[in-house]
């Protein structure tokens, strides 16, 4: 097995479940040491020991500016540097636009693009340091829109203009900021019913991805992630990558 991520040392939020977990876990047996976050204390803790002694649990909600500063303080007291953001953790709400109340749409605009700059702000400087890198969760709401899905599609294109803008912004100081759009992963953030006053065959005809061909698993996703953080994609920066199967292409 190949060691990209000896030496390494990696931030991975949402790793409780799904992608993050995947992202932690490929990480860590490639060599990196991880500082994981998530919402779900419990979920973390078993990941934590799932993984093993690479990894070291920090409970966070993401949204949270002045949790998301201390993350970042406390993984690189404990390694002594940072080299890899990984910006996974996510909510997804669908719902017709009406029933998005204000305090909806901050939730989720907060969890989904608000963590992903508390993070990147409080990680760069130190990022800067250790010319490392940050990959971003995007999706393939980022790049088309989804009916019933206004404020996911809207956190989603905003975590691909962010992860350009840094790109831009940091290119000359070394640090690469890129972003993942998978299409439907086989996770739990799909398994909900559709809400009520959804039109899903509308969904379904948009968001074309969640109903043909073959889902994603969360390897499949990890697998990118894992590309971008590391050398081999040295030149790689400011790209909104889909992983997808093509579902997005035509
Ligand atoms: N599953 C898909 O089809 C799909 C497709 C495109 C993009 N994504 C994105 O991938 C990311 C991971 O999703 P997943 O499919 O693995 O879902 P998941 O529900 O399995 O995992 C998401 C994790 O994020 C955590 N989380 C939620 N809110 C949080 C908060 N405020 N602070 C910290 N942690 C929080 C959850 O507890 C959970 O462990 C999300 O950003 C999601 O939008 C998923």
């Amino acid at each position: 097995m190949s060691m990209r991520f000896e030496g390494k040392r990696a931030i991975v939020t949402g790793a409780a479940s799904g992608i993050g977990l995947a992202v932690a876990k490929l990480l860590a047996s490639e060599g990196a040491k991880v500082v994981i976050g998530d919402l779900n204390v419990k979920g973390l803790e078993t990941a934590a020991a799932d993984i093993g002694g690479a990894a070291l649990a920090f409970p966070i909600d993401v949204s949270d500016h002045d949790a998301c500063q201390r993350m970042v303080e406390t993984a690189v007291s404990e390694h002594g540097g940072l080299d890899i953001l990984c910006n996974i953790a996510g909510v997804l709400d669908m719902a017709p636009l009406a029933q998005f109340t204000p305090e909806r749409w901050a939730r989720m605009i907060g969890v989904n693009l608000s963590g992903v700059f508390f993070l990147s702000r409080a990680a760069m400087p130190h990022l800067i340091e250790t010319r490392g890198s940050i990959v971003n969760m995007a999706s393939a709401s980022g790049l088309v829109g989804v009916p019933y899905n206004s404020p996911y599609s809207a956190s989603k294109h905003g975590v691909v203009g962010l992860t350009k803008a840094m790109a831009l912004e940091f290119a000359n100081q070394g640090v690469r900021v890129n972003a993942i759009c998978p299409g439907g992963v086989k996770t739990p953030l799909l398994n909900a019913p559709p809400p009520e006053g959804v039109d899903w065959e509308a969904v379904m005809r948009s968001a074309s991805w969640l109903d043909h061909g073959e889902m994603c698993e969360p390897e499949d996703i990890a697998n990118a992630v894992a590309f971008l953080a590391s050398n081999d994609a040295r030149m790689v920066t400011g790209v909104a990558f889909p992983v997808d199967g093509g579902q997005t292409a035509g």
